[in-house]
């Protein structure tokens, strides 16, 4: 019997900065007046609202051609009180606006095909000013004049640009530097969150106090934190919940060494049969439906009752409380131009299209191990919290959270 309701362990870990920041004095110089030229106005679609927020590039040293791209709402009520929030998405390569304020957390949710917003009732902007930043530079808006820039992509350029970009977002919004500050992210952020949060804390004790950034703590959920646990917990989150068959698991079991970057012909086979099992499942999302719309323009439901039911048209009206296709209304949403304008985004006419998540050949990737990255903030500043939560996903599920929480379990 396959349990329906799957958990899923939230890393929480809170980073205590002792020392108290005091909030520098400014001069109101050219950043700061580029603030109010970066407040959003007549976004296209925009129920109206009472908090005001902004859009725009922050160009990240005179000495590059970076710019990275950010989206920063203010709280829904007591702005001054409330903390400053950052959020990030994962991939590597996708867009913490596209995802994260767009479909999951913002203020404002794309729907009815790329062409309205719709309020949120779950925006955290309710409790937090928050910051959606798209990094690092080739990942949404965010660009780079100089291309060879995107070969050398990897953790510790994200983190550094990311650092930079903060310091320079400070200088725009000096009132917000004295806010208490946490970073928070959700999958590949796993890696992102603490690497950022580390190097704040190791920057901010040699900063002045210009560049200090009174980080308080940070979040990461369904994060990615240690490949061979997690593809160990991908495995057994498909079997448990009967999507592969006891043979194929067994055959994974056997023939993969998660350790081993150079897996054997049988261990490719067998995976790529996990993957045909997932063909027509959402990944993130298996008891709901699947996007259908792309192929078919009315049934957009998967269709999997009993004719008796399914005969109705009304059977394919019913709402089902969960929408699968918004990924496609924020990719034809964030292409508009007229979205595009209203952001201020996509000022220098990027060459291609706009996508949720950057992938190719062009793009290379550096990976940092996370783990003495998160030992060493816990050595150094750190009470844990770790919390469940309810979620129907495969991708960085319970079991693959739970192996990397506690790899001496293996
Ligand atoms: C990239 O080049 C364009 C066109 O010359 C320029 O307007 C823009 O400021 C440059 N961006 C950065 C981040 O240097
Ligand atoms: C959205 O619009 C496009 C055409 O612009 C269409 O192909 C697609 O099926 C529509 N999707 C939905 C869910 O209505
Ligand atoms: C940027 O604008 C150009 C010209 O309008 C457009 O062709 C391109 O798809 C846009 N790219 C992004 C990433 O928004």
């Amino acid at each position: 019997m396959v349990s329906m309701a799957s958990s899923l362990c939230n890393l929480l870990i809170f980073c205590l900065v002792l020392q108290a920041m005091t909030a520098a004095a400014s001069v109101a110089g050219a950043e700061e007046l580029q603030q109010e030229k970066d407040r959003v106005k007549d976004l296209p679609g925009q129920p109206a609202v009472e908090f005001r927020h902004y859009a725009g590039y922050v160009k990240l040293r005179p000495q590059d051609e970076k710019a990275l791209f950010y989206w920063f709402f203010e709280a829904q009520g007591g702005v001054p009180e409330k903390p400053l929030v950052l959020w990030l998405n994962g991939g590597p390569g996708c867009s913490s606006i596209a995802y994260g304020a767009a479909q999951e957390l913002g203020p404002f949710l794309v729907r009815s095909n790329g062409t309205q917003l719709v309020l949120n009732d779950f925006s955290w902007n309710k409790v937090a000013n928050i910051l959606f930043l798209e990094a690092p530079v080739g990942v949404g808006f965010s660009y780079t004049n100089k291309s060879t820039d995107l070969l050398k992509l990897g953790d510790r350029i994200t983190a550094e640009d990311s650092h930079a970009f903060l310091v320079q977002w400070f200088k725009r919004f000096p009132s917000f530097k004295s806010h208490d500050f946490y970073i928070t992210g959700e999958s590949y952020a796993g890696h992102y969150v603490p690497q950022l949060a580390e190097l704040i804390y190791e920057r901010n004790r040699k900063s002045t106090k210009d560049s200090y950034i009174n980080l308080k703590g940070f979040m990461i959920g369904n994060a990615v934190i240690n490949d061979q646990t997690d593809e160990m917990g991908l495995i057994e989150f498909a079997w448990s919940h009967a999507i592969i068959s006891d043979q194929l698991y067994h055959g994974i079991i056997k023939e993969c060494d998660f350790i081993k970057d150079n897996p054997t012909n049988l261990c490719i086979n067998h995976v790529k049969g996990l993957l045909e099992a997932y063909s027509d499942i959402d990944m993130y999302s298996i008891y709901t439906p699947v996007c259908l719309s792309s192929s078919k323009e009315t049934y957009r439901k998967l269709v999997t009752a009993p004719r008796l039911f399914t005969q109705h048209d009304l059977w394919h009206q019913l709402p089902s409380g969960y929408d699968p296709c918004t990924e496609d209304y924020a990719e034809k949403y964030f292409n508009r131009e007229d979205v595009q304008k209203a952001l201020h985004a996509n000022v220098t006419k990027l060459p291609y299209p706009y996508t949720l998540c950057r992938k190719g050949k062009k793009i290379r990737w550096r990976y940092l191990l996370i783990w003495r990255t998160l030992k060493h903030l816990l050595d150094s500043c750190g009470t844990f919290e770790g919390e469940l939560s309810n979620i129907y996903s495969t991708v960085e599920p319970l079991t693959e959270s739970f192996h990397s929480a506690f790899p001496s379990v293996n």
